[in-house]
């Protein structure tokens, strides 16, 4: 009970901090979680930091300058990479996260927060795009409160993704939500799934995180 309490506080002074339009309070508690989580021997569960850090990792690692996420949720990844990549486009459904983020990011030129359904949104993005990108696809596919369960929604992203000439590389959050329950492939099934569709496809997870790359591409 009094850890429930405990729980629910924090979640409330997060709201609170993270409401603000600055960067360093959102990111003083992911640090804190991110302590917590290793004081705790690093439970199955990936800390917020240890996502900015893989994001940024494959940024560098592939030399991509710009960065797609669909969810900005309260825009805890956008400002983490906000001088990482030279562009960042991060599509939101919800109407007040979004106008939120816009506010939030608004003074950043080269952050473009996109309201909408990522599903419509992704496929026209991807055909502006006149390089190749880094996808953060963190839409709450699977596994997540907010969740949509809907498989053809990640489909439809993943084939305009992956279809396109530019070698694109895409990062989904939240592996453990591909359980093989309500309609969600298991991780084997989707990157089997994944690697007969797209042949030159390499599919990998690791800390929660399917990672989409390119057979044979030495980064
Ligand atoms: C897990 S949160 C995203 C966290 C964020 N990417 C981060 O790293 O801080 C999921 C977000 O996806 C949004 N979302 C759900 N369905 C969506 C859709 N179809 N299109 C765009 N955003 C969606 C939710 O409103 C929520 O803000």
């Amino acid at each position: 009970m009094k850890r429930y309490y405990c729980f629910a506080r924090m979640r409330i002074i997060r709201k609170v901090l993270v409401r603000s339009n600055t960067h360093l309070p959102a990111q003083f508690l992911n640090y804190a979680d991110f302590l917590w989580w290793k004081a705790r021997g690093s439970p199955p569960r990936t800390p917020h930091l240890i996502k900015q850090r893989t994001v940024a990792e494959y940024g560098e690692r592939y030399g991509l300058h710009t960065l797609v996420e669909t969810g900005t949720y309260y825009g805890d990844m956008v400002g983490a990479m906000r001088s990482r990549f030279a562009e960042i486009f991060s599509i939101e459904s919800d109407p007040e996260l979004a106008a939120h983020a816009a506010r939030r990011f608004g003074p950043y030129p080269h952050i473009h927060i996109v309201r909408g359904d990522s599903q419509v949104l992704v496929p026209s993005l991807v055909l502006h795009l006149t390089e190749p990108a880094l996808f953060w696809l963190d839409a709450g596919y699977y596994g997540w409160a907010g969740e949509q369960r809907t498989r053809e929604r990640l489909d439809i992203e993943l084939k305009a993704i992956l279809s396109d000439t530019k070698p694109h590389i895409v990062l989904i959050d939240d592996a453990q939500g591909f359980n093989g329950l309500n309609a969600a492939p298991t991780v084997g099934e989707f990157s089997r799934q994944i690697e007969t569709s797209f042949p030159q496809r390499n599919v990998e997870v690791a800390q929660q995180i399917i990672r989409i790359t390119l057979r044979n591409q030495s980064p």
